[in-house]
């Protein structure tokens, strides 16, 4: 019985000492295990008399009560004193506070660009990049403006001093992708512009065109048209009405105007017409047979229809964005009000 007691004094001051898992399972293993002292003692009860033996047994099973509770509620304690460490040192989330994470959006021009790009893929066409900048010759001999032609005038150019240009219109990749895909070919390619303006609320020296192409045999106008009416009508979700004038560019014979009847009004005349009832959106034509030439397809039996939309003037449009020069000033006050609409 002395020894019963030796033990749980022993085991108390170990068990006040142990401070990790690892040593808590060993001292189960050297108070309750096979070759415990404990079950050692168990086995000496065969040779104790009847008296003797119920008392050591009452008293031995109590003890093994005693190792067995201690073990547990230890393991607890160390469990319990871990997790409050963690919680103490990690850093505390708190799940009320508003999301502080601001999500961004797409700029004006991408949002446009990505609906006229989906209804030309729609309509067959291909998606082409342009360079920002080009050859003297892409951006204006190929497509017919020669050196000392009154039409460079038009364009105010950034020089580079290596004599390349920042382009000065989305034309100037017209040479590239006519001589990649030749005849018959439907692309379109967007890009950004630079001309050396002075700036006002509608003229920037940067700005977004979409140029257009369909090359092939018996391209007519009635191409164009039909084209330029189903991605505008996609465009402004309604069924435009789309009227040519007359208009020069060198790059194409016979060249247009190409105006829809306004969307705001219907045709009445309101501020975003000039009361005109019409607004002049994107300069097109059949491609002059000397373009087709330079970029190595034959004038005499194929055709082609072009077209320069102007997609920042069309973002203006849709958005109601009344002075050009927002959508290059990165205010993210003007983002943030597109975003809403
Ligand atoms: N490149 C012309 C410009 O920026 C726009 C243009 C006019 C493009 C007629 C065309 C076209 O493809 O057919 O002023």
């Amino acid at each position: 019985m002395q020894t019963l007691k030796n033990l749980k004094n022993e085991f108390d001051n170990e068990l006040n000492l142990i401070s990790d898992l690892e040593k808590l399972e060993k001292l189960r293993v050297k108070y309750l295990g096979k070759k415990s002292e404990l079950t050692e003692l168990m086995q000496t009860l065969k040779d104790m008399t009847n008296d003797q033996r119920k008392e050591f047994a009452k008293e031995a099973n109590a003890l093994k009560e005693h190792f067995s509770k201690n073990l547990q509620e230890y393991e607890k304690k160390i469990k319990d004193e871990f997790i409050n460490k963690e919680i103490e040192n990690s850093e505390v989330y708190d799940i009320t506070l508003p999301n502080l994470v601001k999500l961004g959006s797409l700029h004006p021009i991408t949002i446009v660009q990505k609906e006229v790009e989906d209804v030309f893929i729609s309509m067959g066409f291909c998606v082409e990049d342009g360079n920002e900048i080009e050859t003297e010759f892409n951006n204006f001999e190929a497509v017919n403006v020669p050196k000392d032609h009154p039409a460079r005038d038009m364009q105010d150019t950034f020089w580079l001093t290596n004599g390349q240009v920042l382009k000065t219109h989305t034309s100037a990749s017209q040479n590239r992708i006519l001589r990649k895909y030749g005849s018959p070919c439907k692309v379109i390619f967007p890009g950004r512009c630079f001309r050396n303006e002075s700036l006002d609320a509608s003229h920037d020296d940067t700005f977004f065109q979409l140029e257009g192409m369909m090359v092939g045999k018996d391209i007519t106008v009635a191409n164009l048209i039909y084209f330029m009416k189903e991605m505008l009508s996609s465009i402004f979700k309604t069924d435009v009405e789309v009227r040519l004038r007359p208009g020069f560019f060198p790059f194409v014979e016979p060249g247009f105007e190409l105006d829809i009847k306004c969307v705001f009004c219907g045709g009445k005349g309101c501020q975003t017409c000039k009361q005109g009832g019409w607004i002049e959106l994107c300069p097109c034509g059949m491609i002059h047979p000397k373009v087709l030439e330079l970029g190595g397809v034959d004038p005499k039996t194929n055709q082609g229809f072009a077209f320069g939309l102007g997609l920042t003037r069309l973002a203006m449009l849709k958005f109601n964005i009344k002075d050009i020069r927002q959508m290059n000033g990165n205010d993210i006050r003007f983002l943030k009000e597109i975003k809403t609409r």
